[in-house]
């Protein structure tokens, strides 16, 4: 395997991938393929994210998209392709980051939803630990507090 620096002529390709990304792991974003890929250019061209496209003889295996800043690595997507998955790519790809592309002495954070238990499991034996977790209430769910208080009656003279 081995790895090259996407360009904005491989946006075409990450936006497909990125929209199989999405539905993998149950987001809720439902961009259009056409729309992932303009997003991805934007963040290409504007330098504000870098991509990486692991890579075999054949076909793209998979990508890493990141945001480096002057303290962190932050990776916002990560894919391994549905029919190559758990033969060690992903763990392959992680290794070439550690190695070779991010700083030794920086924070690397990655988000995860909860309930994509694959990746969860994949982010942790690669050596990230939780430290943060969100929580929601989504519009129209809201519970009705029961909070035993009752409203002052407002008596006006
Ligand atoms: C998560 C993902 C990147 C893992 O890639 P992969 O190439 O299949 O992972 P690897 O084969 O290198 O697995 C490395 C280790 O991670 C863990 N792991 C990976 N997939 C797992 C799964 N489905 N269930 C449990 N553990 C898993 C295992 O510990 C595994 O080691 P092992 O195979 O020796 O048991 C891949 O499943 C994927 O692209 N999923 C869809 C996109 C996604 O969810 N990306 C992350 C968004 S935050």
């Amino acid at each position: 395997m081995k790895y090259r620096a996407a360009t904005i002529a491989d946006c075409v390709e990450l936006g497909r991938l990125n929209h199989e990304l999405i539905r993998d792991e149950g987001h809720r974003n439902a961009m259009t393929i056409a729309q992932l890929e303009e997003q991805m250019r934007g963040w290409l061209t504007s330098g504000e994210y870098r991509a990486l496209l692991f890579e075999d003889d054949r076909e793209t295996l998979g990508y890493a998209l990141f945001r480096e800043t002057e303290t962190e690595v932050y990776l916002r997507q990560f894919f391994v392709i549905r029919r190559r998955r758990r033969e060690g790519i992903g763990r392959r790809a992680m290794a070439e980051l550690l190695a070779d592309v991010w700083p030794r002495n920086k924070r690397l954070t990655v988000s995860v939803l909860t309930k994509n238990v694959a990746a969860v499991a994949f982010w942790r034996s690669m050596g990230y630990t939780d430290y943060e977790l969100t929580l929601e209430i989504m519009p129209g769910t809201q519970p009705t507090p029961n909070h035993g208080m009752q409203p002052t009656a407002v008596v006006r003279g």
